[in-house]
């Protein structure tokens, strides 16, 4: 087919879809916001309103914007809404399996056991809260090492992060030196960048030609084998050690499903379902929360003033030495606020919740039809202007009544909503908390000396948005000083 009649074919298919930018062969519409997918596409397109369609190459996604619409479709439209998006490089690396990346029964029921085993494990001996302040404390510890000389906190908090899920999925973590750990944090990294770069744009459009070709792809590939026959190791193990008692992990209670649904051949309960559905653990649960983490260490630096009051505020809950608990957030509204606003104003996904339109529908007063992409874009609901007084700045009072107590917002879901809402977001916020108040009761973060000031705009190309490498003091506190000095309470 020649270019121009490409072209007009496009225009007669983008004339029944919701507004947008004009698309051109090939390029599709990424033409107008630079060729890339960040967080600033779907900025950049908004003026269209709280639904337009934005061309990959000749495949329309249709974007939804804004707090209350995006909830319309998440809630209203859930059923049209739940299925995920199957591309040739999720076919070939995913095939249908696990939770993150599939759709109907095989997703309702895995979806549905690790909600429950999770619960189980948050209730059990050695529980996720106990794993998330080991991992704490090992992080403190770490930073004590550094003795207030610059260092770049990367490593430390995507091990620790890494570690909790390791934990409830293994039943043990790993020591900062394990070879394999370490090469498993790198191939979860290098995975979900992989997503976001040229390659993998062009193994969606070319697959038969790249999966031939050598390239980045392959090693998302080989990173892949390597994350899955490390969790077939465990799984190997697990078996030979059949534990029946306490402490039992995740691994653990699936091997017990498996068994439980020998005799059902419409089970989805297998051992490749669960290597898959460990993967989407880790890749759903470490770089989100570790990128977060260090975004509230950068802004702790960043603003003095909020982390001053955080740590007052630590004070005036524990004495210097006591170990904080999950609990303790009740009576810390300020710091409680300042994590909200971290999730909200450095929102750490692109566009996580890409979903599939399972049947011909109207949206928002427009036809859609089946096999059609939708993004509910959360971040243009944590952005709203309709919903947060001050949407562009930092401001942790946005979450604050006009007694500094703290309270939730609507339009705060950076989990999303409905049925397909994060299966991790209590772990998640219990992590944040944990991590960051942990930190900051024995150490006052700071720029090391001639450093005038940190880069706070978003690193390109990754597919978690994160900042800038950065490095920061870790400076050991004198809170016994302060409360002599009469600055804290007794
Ligand atoms: C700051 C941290 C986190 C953020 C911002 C976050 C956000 C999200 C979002 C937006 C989705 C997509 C929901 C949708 O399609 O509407 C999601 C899905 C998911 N998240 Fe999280 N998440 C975080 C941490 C975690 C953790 C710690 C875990 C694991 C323990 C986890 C496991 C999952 C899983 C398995 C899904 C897929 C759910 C499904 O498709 O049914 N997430 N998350």
């Amino acid at each position: 087919m020649g270019g121009q009649d490409k072209f007009w074919k496009l225009q007669r298919a983008s004339g029944y879809l919701s507004p947008g930018p004009l698309p051109l062969p090939i390029l599709g519409t990424l033409w107008c916001f630079g060729f890339g997918w960040h967080q600033g596409t779907l900025f950049s397109a908004k003026a269209y309103g709280k639904i337009f369609t934005v061309w990959v190459g000749h495949m329309p996604m249709i974007v939804v914007n804004g707090f209350h619409p995006v909830k319309h479709v998440l809630i209203n439209h859930y059923e049209e809404t739940s299925w995920r998006i199957t591309t040739p490089f999720l076919r070939d690396t995913m095939n249908g399996k696990g939770i993150l990346f599939s759709s109907g029964r095989c997703w309702k029921e895995q979806r549905l056991f690790v909600m429950s085993t999770l619960r189980l494990l948050g209730l059990g001996r050695k529980s996720i809260e106990h794993c998330v302040k080991e991992e704490a404390s090992h992080m403190v510890a770490f930073f004590a090492s550094k003795r207030g000389k610059p260092m770049d906190p990367f490593f430390s908090t995507f091990h620790a992060v890494a570690n909790v899920i390791s934990s409830m999925v293994f039943g043990h973590n790993f020591c900062t030196e394990d070879e394999t750990f370490c090469k498993l944090v790198e191939c979860i990294e290098y995975e979900a960048n992989f997503f976001l770069s040229t390659f993998h744009l062009l193994y969606e459009t070319f697959p038969w030609l790249m999966c031939h070709l050598p390239g980045p792809h392959q090693k998302a590939f080989s990173c892949l084998e390597f994350i899955h026959s490390f969790v077939r190791n465990e799984i190997r193990w697990h078996k030979e050690k059949k534990k029946t008692e306490d402490p039992r992990d995740f691994i653990d209670f699936y091997l017990d499903e498996i068994s439980i649904n020998k005799g059902d051949p419409e089970s989805t309960f297998d051992e490749v379902n669960l290597v898959h559905v460990v993967y989407d653990l880790f890749m759903a649960g470490t770089d989100t929360v570790a990128s977060t983490l260090r975004w509230a260490l950068l802004f702790m630096v960043v603003h003095p003033d909020v982390q001053e009051k955080v740590q007052m505020e630590i004070d005036a809950v524990l004495t210097p030495f006591q170990c904080i608990c999950y609990e303790d957030r009740k009576q810390m509204s300020y710091t409680n606020a300042v994590i909200h606003e971290i999730q909200r104003f450095k929102y750490v996904l692109v566009a996580g919740n890409y979903r599939l339109c399972s049947k011909d529908t109207t949206m928002l007063g427009f036809p859609i039809k089946k096999n059609t992409v939708i993004i509910p874009d959360i971040a243009s609901a944590l952005y709203d202007p309709e919903q947060w007084e001050t949407p562009h700045q930092f401001n942790p009072n946005h979450f604050l009544d006009k007694d500094g107590h703290f309270f939730s917002r609507d339009a705060f879901i950076p989990f999303s909503m409905g049925q397909r809402l994060c299966l991790g977001a209590s772990l998640a916020k219990m992590e944040l908390f944990l991590f960051l108040t942990n930190l900051l009761q024995a150490f006052t973060l700071q720029l090391p000396e001639g450093v005038k000031e940190l880069n706070t705009t978003p690193a390109k190309g990754r597919f978690v948005v994160q900042p800038y490498p950065y490095t920061i003091c870790a400076v050991p506190r004198k809170v016994t000083a302060w409360r002599e000095g009469g600055l804290l309470p007794k």
